[in-house]
């Protein structure tokens, strides 16, 4: 079963995913991590910051789990963007460590492949950090997302292009395709950090952690992993029905086991 963490505040589960990244750090310089976009990972990318200020962070590598398709590189709300401007910048990674899927290449299947095989040629994602979305997507594996697909183009729901408008003047303006790791490709990671904060995810995680597995909720293939921790808040682990044992669970864990 994945461990659920409640906390009270999204700093708080920034300060207890940043703490295991800057372990994994300490124990392995050249940490493969696996970065997400949108507002939850924030957190733990402001809380890096202290963290990991003062370490040699220069070979640390990352992949971020997706990218649009059909706006420039260098448009504001490109991954490619966000991730230097969020991640690269502020924690001060080695920019030619960080990679992107190529959401401008002119052949997105090549490019998808090419993502996949990068990600094995760097011997694999040591920690991917994951949202979720209000559709129950990961990365951007809509609903209906096969649990051993790959990196591959996806089609964005309508749900996901509304609650992504607030990045964009409108929603006319968001695209409507994706170049995502696949839900195969994120399982490979070796440890899974997914956050959720808010009312607005309890319904999304209520089905991810206690629904059936299904590929209409792509986050519930969380359970076919080994090693996945999920970290909320208390508003988005509202509809959760077991809140009491997981927090039997984690005050009861083993010292030495760390998340
Ligand atoms: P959010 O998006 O962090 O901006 O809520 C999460 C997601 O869509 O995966």
């Amino acid at each position: 079963m994945a461990e659920i963490i409640i906390v009270d505040t999204p700093a708080d589960a920034g300060a207890v995913a940043g703490a295991a990244i800057a372990l994994l750090v300490d124990r392995r310089p050249d940490a493969v991590l696996g970065v997400a976009t949108g507002s939850t990972p924030l957190p733990v990318y402001s809380d890096l910051r202290e963290r990991l200020a003062g370490r040699d962070v220069s070979q640390v590598r990352a992949f971020a789990l997706d990218e649009y398709v059909g706006i420039a590189r260098d448009h504001p709300e490109s991954y490619h963007s966000i991730i230097d401007a969020q991640v690269t910048v502020p924690l001060g990674l080695t920019r030619g460590l960080v990679q992107v899927p190529n959401g401008q290449a002119d052949d997105l299947e090549q490019a998808a492949l090419e993502y996949d095989a990068a990600i094995r040629a760097a011997g694999g994602i040591d920690l991917q950090l994951l949202g979720i979305g209000t559709d129950g997507h990961i990365g951007f594996n809509e609903p209906g997302s096969s649990f051993a697909s790959r990196t591959r183009v996806k089609t964005l729901t309508p749900q996901t292009r509304s609650d992504n408008a607030r990045f964009f003047a409108s929603v006319d303006e968001v695209p409507r395709h994706a170049l995502t790791q696949g839900l195969g490709t994120i399982l490979e990671a070796r440890h899974l950090v997914l956050l959720a904060f808010g009312e607005s995810k309890a319904e999304a995680v209520a089905r991810a952690v206690e629904g059936p597995m299904s590929a209409r909720v792509p986050a519930t293939a969380i359970h076919l992993h080994p090693h996945c921790t999920v970290i909320v808040d208390r508003a988005a682990a509202s509809q959760l029905v077991d809140t009491a044992f997981y927090e039997y669970v984690f005050a009861n864990k083993p010292a030495w086991q760390g998340i």
